[in-house]
């Protein structure tokens, strides 16, 4: 054998323990064998969440008046269906048999009662734990080593989704503790919505499919614009792997929060959407203003983000500061986003070649935050004026 030959021996070689260590490892973790079959997700979900807005602030009261608003402003015709309560919702200790309990003076009625309220509204209720021995407030249990019983529980309850953080683990991977949860939901029988929290730290996205409904991608947003720019960016890396049933999130909406301008909202809500990210409103939908409800009740956006293709838009070109997002759409659309970052307005271009459309072809652009179809139609590009911190947004229809 030469040289070549001996180093092709020894690289074949490598790569067959290479891929049987890892077949050995994903079979030990059940990883192989799609362990989530619950139809649920097959566009990205809808609703609220307690957290951003609320942190452990909450109780049932409020809980039943978000749902309530929820109905009253119309939301929930919009899809905005999911009720989800966040962190602290429990007491720090389980009863006598082990189970989660309500916490007393919050939850007096139980959780049981909310889900039956929640429902009757035509809502669902989503809960909280965490793949860990106390959730990340450490005011309540967590649900390692107690999957199957707090499963069992929600389940009776009544609960539709599932949050499922990582804080206080015991040190082992997010690959071995989450899809314990997966089976033990499975096992209850009822369609559970399972969202997976551990902030991207194994890369999610690759593993998350077989696992949950949705892997969050990135560490907690705030409710600023380099907070939430940054984490559209460390989403976008896996736009390749989201599809119906299994999304990338980047955490939950901060639109009515005060933190941002209406602009930067507006760059937030846009990329949520194109990215098929799950639309969980954060502010307190109890007194929402109407410039938010012009941004979260938008119903061509939250088109854009409910498409049955549920292809994730991805950054297709970078020019400094200006950057052009783009994805398909049904029917041959494509919708793309020209996003300004910088701080001076400026003259954005996208391609068509840039963004997947045929180079000769004329098209037609639907301004999705204006609510008008342009009169011109455009070959070859389109370029807009676009403001500090603000966006664009087209639905880009070929008409020949
Ligand atoms: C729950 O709180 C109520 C009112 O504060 C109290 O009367 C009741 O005894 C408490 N129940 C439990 C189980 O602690
Ligand atoms: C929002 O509404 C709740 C209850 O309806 C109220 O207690 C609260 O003060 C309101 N907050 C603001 C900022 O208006
Ligand atoms: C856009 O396309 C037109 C032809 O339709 C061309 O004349 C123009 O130079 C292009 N603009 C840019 C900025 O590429």
């Amino acid at each position: 054998m030469d040289r070549f030959s001996v180093a092709g021996v020894v690289v074949f070689c490598l790569l067959l323990i290479l891929s049987s260590s890892l077949a050995a490892s994903t079979t030990k973790t059940g990883l192989r064998r799609n362990l989530l079959a619950n139809g649920l997700g097959m566009t990205p979900p809808m609703g609220w969440n307690s957290w951003n807005h609320f942190g452990c602030q909450i109780d049932e009261k409020m809980i039943k008046e978000t749902a309530d608003a929820l109905v009253s402003t119309g939301l929930d015709k919009l899809g905005y269906t999911y009720v989800n309560i966040d962190d602290c919702w429990a007491e720090i200790a389980r009863d006598d048999k082990g189970r989660l309990v309500p916490k007393n003076a919050t939850f007096p009625s139980g959780i049981k009662a909310l889900a039956d309220y929640v429902h009757s509204k035509g809502l669902k209720l989503g809960i909280y734990s965490d793949a860990g021995y106390f959730t990340c407030s450490k005011k309540m249990p967590g649900s390692l080593g107690h999957e199957e019983q707090d499963a069992m529980t929600f389940a009776l309850w009544g609960i539709d989704y599932l949050k499922y953080d990582n804080c206080n683990n015991d040190g082992t991977k997010p690959t071995v503790r989450y899809p314990v949860m997966t089976r033990a939901l499975m096992k209850t029988g009822r369609p559970i919505f399972f969202s997976l929290c551990e902030w991207g730290d194994l890369h999610p996205a690759l593993w998350g499919g077989k696992v949950g409904n949705s892997w969050r991608t990135t560490n907690d947003i705030a409710d600023n614009w380099e907070s939430m720019i940054s984490r559209a960016d460390m989403n976008e890396v896996y736009a390749e792997l989201a599809r119906p049933g299994g999304w990338n999130d980047p955490d939950m909406l901060e639109v009515g929060n005060g933190g941002m301008t209406k602009d930067e909202y507006i760059v937030h809500f846009s990329l949520w959407a194109i990215s098929k990210a799950p639309l969980l409103i954060g502010c307190d939908v109890r007194n929402i203003t109407k410039e938010t409800m012009e941004i979260v009740a938008n119903k061509e956006v939250i088109a854009v983000n409910q498409d049955p293709l549920g292809l994730q838009a991805k950054k297709v070109r970078m020019m400094g500061d200006y950057e052009i997002w783009a994805g398909p759409l049904k029917d041959y659309r494509v919708v793309v986003l020209l996003l300004n970052r910088g701080p001076w307005r400026g003259s954005i271009t996208a391609n068509w070649d840039d963004i997947g459309i045929p180079p000769q072809s004329s098209v037609q652009a639907r301004d999705v935050w204006k609510h008008k179809t342009l009169k011109a139609q455009f070959v070859g590009n389109i370029t807009a004026t676009v403001d500090s911190h603000a966006c664009k947004m087209y639905i880009l229809k070929p008409i020949s």
